[in-house]
């Protein structure tokens, strides 16, 4: 791989340097370039509204990254299934998504942007993966136990196996980053156990795939109750989504848990304080945010301000994506396009591993 790469690095530097000794056309060095950016995956599940969790924790680093990586990212609509067994509202559900996500900056012709049920190749993955991964390892996931806790009446297998199921979202394009929120790391390690004992059976084709963050630390936005992280499918009044309105931003944000404030300067941040801190670095500009920290650390800060500014910038911040969505779910013929041309970038990538895959595992008879 490493040869690989170096080999392909000095074509692409002669070509720029000599290119009448060396005639490529352009369009291979397209391709070549792309062969040598690493590979990235990321998937939302559309079971509701996009939040800002899901901004700061995933779709942030998805534009940030898809100029210098070769990104697939897709809507996992499997994955919904575990938990939501009613899909008459999935198709606006998955048009929804695909929308927020080109709203917040993606670009559909940079990366495959892609159905997860549009490439069948991942569930053939998902299978020989199966074979590698144990019932207990499964049933200590603390997702599963917590999805246990929640729908007790529906514990089905595709609960259990979830994991197994995103490690193939990851490995099917022989993925090496995975930019995801904090609460995705255990999935991850789990990924990369899989990927392990696939290599240590049948011969090194996958490699190992790492959570990525700009920041380097995994972010989780907690709700602004205090209580557990924004969600798409709980927490909704504690939660900021992509689609509401400015009104809307602003009631929740006022109601956000505070308390009294610090008694002592330079006091540490109860984590609900710091949620409010790390939304306004999100979306305020560097010397609001350093004069409520200056408040902060003198024992001065009026919570009541800090919230009022806040619930504007949020407010300007949040308008243009939900309005440029908006647009884009009203445009149907665009998104049907968009969703057939991400399925033949995501299976041209696929299939060429599950070749590998079938080779290494011995299923090609012919
Ligand atoms: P949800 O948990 O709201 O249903 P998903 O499970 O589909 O959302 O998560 C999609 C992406 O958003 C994942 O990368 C996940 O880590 C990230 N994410 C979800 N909620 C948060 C949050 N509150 N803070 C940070 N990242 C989050
Ligand atoms: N499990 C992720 C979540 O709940 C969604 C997901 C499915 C995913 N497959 C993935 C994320 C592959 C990254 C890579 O948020």
């Amino acid at each position: 791989m490493g040869f690989n790469v170096l080999f392909l690095n000095k074509i692409a530097t002669a070509h720029q340097f000599s290119c009448f000794f060396l005639p490529i056309p352009s369009h291979r060095i397209y391709y070549l370039r792309r062969l040598m950016k690493e590979i990235v995956v990321s998937g939302i599940r559309p079971t509701g509204f996009l939040h800002l969790g899901n901004y700061f924790g995933a779709l942030r680093n998805y534009v940030r990254m898809q100029e210098a990586y070769n990104c697939y990212f897709f809507v996992a609509d499997w994955h919904s299934l575990t938990t939501h067994l009613d899909t008459s509202g999935l198709q606006a559900s998955v048009h929804r998504v695909l929308a927020e996500n080109i709203a917040c900056g993606l670009d559909p012709d940079k990366v495959a942007l892609y159905v997860q049920s549009d490439v069948p190749e991942i569930a053939e993955l998902y299978l020989y993966l199966n074979m590698l991964a144990y019932k207990g390892e499964l049933e200590k996931t603390p997702t599963f136990k917590d999805k246990v806790r929640m729908q007790p009446d529906n514990v089905n297998a595709g609960l259990l196996t979830y994991p197994v199921l995103m490690a193939a979202d990851i490995l099917i394009h022989r993925a090496v980053k995975v930019p995801v929120g904090k609460d995705q790391e255990q999935h991850l390690e789990m990924a990369r156990n899989f990927a392990t004992r696939f290599n240590n059976r049948y011969g090194e084709v996958l490699p190992l795939p790492q959570a990525f963050n700009f920041g380097n630390e995994l972010v989780k936005i907690m709700g602004l109750d205090g209580m557990g992280k924004m969600s798409k499918s709980e927490n909704a009044n504690a939660t900021l989504y992509l689609a509401d309105e400015d009104e809307l931003i602003r009631k929740k944000i006022m109601k956000a848990k505070t308390d009294s404030g610090p008694t002592e300067p330079n006091s540490a941040k109860p984590d609900y304080i710091q949620n409010l801190f790390t939304l306004m670095q999100l979306v305020s500009v560097p010397a609001v945010v350093e004069k409520f920290e200056t408040d902060f650390n003198n024992c001065s800060i009026r919570y009541g301000d800090m919230k009022k500014q806040l619930a504007e910038d949020m407010a300007l911040f949040m308008k243009p994506i939900r309005e440029k969505a908006q647009a884009i779910q009203n445009d149907k013929a665009y998104l049907s396009k968009i969703i057939r041309q991400g399925a033949d970038k995501a299976r041209a990538s696929a299939a060429e591993t599950l070749q590998l895959v079938r080779k290494a595992v011995g299923v090609n008879y012919v």
